[in-house]
């Protein structure tokens, strides 16, 4: 067998524990949690109402029974998975905006103040009072390491790992989407017997921040048969990244079969885009095409050339945080809801506060230029910027 062969079976054999680990979690997460404000906020729970108290005990062995049989898992990594992960992520990256990550927590917390949090809660996070002293102790060990040693589950989701660091909420997005959306929407996402192919949508392309996918599964269309639903934001948060994972993993496919024609990115007029770059689009008022977009033709092609150009993923945002007294701090924005504001600092600690105990915090978000751009763009620019951008080799 081909060492590539063989990659891609234990690949798919990863895979297929990670989802099973990823279902039993969340069986077990939505009869713990159920009054978690976080999760509460959505009517439609599928998950919650399945698992009475009888299958959370069979789930949980069935978890440990997997974990032992394709891994070996310290205690305490099993403690995580079971307890934990649903929220802070698989491999305690956190599922931001609404978990922190704990990766490299024992930097900046004591094993008191994580026992406590912990046993206790904190702001939306359930306490865990019935903790044995022995899961907490193995808890704690395991959060003191800092290797990244859970599988990975993105393979889940994104197919060919293409999810990018978003991988967590891409999963609980593939279990909501799997349950809700794909017997008319295929469970790929690439249509099936009522629904349109949404990796090929137009508007799940040129849908820069999730609003307009989260608009139509909160209102539907009635009159074409698309039901609407009752999620929580969280919850759309996660089904706009899975659905992302799946057209990012359908544009990364050789031979698609129903692949968008690179041919139709070819149409564009090369002096016209170069115009647009240096004018209207006020692109080169950040951009250069001899320094940092020097090769961008050759780090991406086609659609995901286009892609980039529409929504860069992955770029941090910048904040300042300024202390009632007047000390302010700064850093890369890693969490932001109504009550939290969170960074990692120049040491890449993160650090959060309670939103009202802060003067203020201002936020600093580049990319954020690329959304405002958007809706400025005809057809017609696109193609033209693409043939431009794509000169740049
Ligand atoms: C239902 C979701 C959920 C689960 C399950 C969960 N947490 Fe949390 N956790 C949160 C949220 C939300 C916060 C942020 C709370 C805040 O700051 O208001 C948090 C914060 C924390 C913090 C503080 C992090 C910081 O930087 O402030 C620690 C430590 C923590 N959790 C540990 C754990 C451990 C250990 C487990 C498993 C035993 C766990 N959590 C399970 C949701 C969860
Ligand atoms: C009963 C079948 C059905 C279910 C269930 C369903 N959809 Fe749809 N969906 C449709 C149909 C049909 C359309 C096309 C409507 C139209 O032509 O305007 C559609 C359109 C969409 C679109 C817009 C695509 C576009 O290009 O305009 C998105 C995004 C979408 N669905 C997402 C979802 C998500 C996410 C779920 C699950 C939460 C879901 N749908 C569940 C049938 C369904
Ligand atoms: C206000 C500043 C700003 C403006 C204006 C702007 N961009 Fe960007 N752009 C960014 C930032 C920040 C990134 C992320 C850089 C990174 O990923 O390192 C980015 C990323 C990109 C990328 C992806 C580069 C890569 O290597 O991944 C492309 C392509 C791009 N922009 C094209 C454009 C085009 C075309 C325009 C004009 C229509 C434009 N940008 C306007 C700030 C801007």
């Amino acid at each position: 067998m081909s060492s590539g062969m063989k990659r891609f079976q234990d690949a798919v054999l990863l895979a297929a524990a990670g989802l099973l680990v990823f279902q039993a979690v969340s069986a077990v997460r939505s009869s713990q949690i159920a009054g978690a404000p976080v999760f509460a906020a959505s009517q439609q729970a599928p998950a919650a109402a399945q698992s009475g108290a009888g299958t959370q005990a069979q789930t949980q062995a069935e978890t440990t029974q997997r974990a032992a049989g394709s891994q070996e898992r310290s205690p305490g990594a099993e403690a995580y998975v079971r307890h934990c992960a649903i929220c802070h992520g698989e491999q305690r990256e956190g599922i931001l905006p609404a978990f922190p990550p704990l990766l490299g927590i024992k930097r900046q917390m004591t094993d008191q103040q994580i026992t406590d949090i912990t046993h206790n809660g904190k702001g939306r996070m359930p306490g865990f009072p019935k903790l044995s002293n022995q899961e907490m102790t193995a808890l704690l060990q395991f959060l003191s390491t800092t290797e990244l040693t859970m599988p990975s589950a993105s393979a889940s989701a994104g197919g060919n790992g293409t999810s990018g660091n978003s991988s967590g909420l891409s999963d609980a997005g593939h279990a909501l989407f799997q349950q809700n959306c794909a017997f008319c929407h295929g469970r790929d996402a690439m249509g099936g017997e009522t629904g349109p192919d949404l990796t090929q949508s137009k508007l799940v392309l040129s849908d820069t921040n999730g609003d307009k996918i989260s608009a139509v599964v909160r209102e539907g269309r009635p009159e074409k048969k698309m039901p609407a639903f009752n999620f929580s934001s969280q919850e759309l948060l996660s089904l706009v990244a899975f659905i992302r994972a799946r057209e990012a993993a359908a544009a990364a496919q050789k031979g698609n079969r129903r692949g968008v024609d690179v041919a139709d990115l070819q149409t564009g007029n090369v002096e016209q885009g170069k115009a647009y770059f240096n004018g209207a689009g006020t692109c080169s008022k950040c951009h250069s095409p001899t320094g940092d977009l020097a090769g961008v033709a050759t780090r991406y092609q086609g659609l995901q050339l286009e892609r980039r150009m529409l929504y860069p993923e992955g770029v941090k945002s910048k904040v300042t945080v300024t202390l009632p007294s007047g000390t302010s701090v700064t850093g890369t924005l890693a969490y932001l809801d109504e009550f939290t504001v969170g960074l990692r600092d120049s040491e890449n600690a993160y650090r959060s506060w309670s939103i009202p105990n802060v003067k203020k915090y201002t936020v600093d978000a580049p990319v954020e230029a690329h959304a405002d751009l958007f809706p400025k763009y005809t057809d017609a620019d696109i193609h033209n910027l693409m043939a431009f951008l794509q000169t740049l080799r």
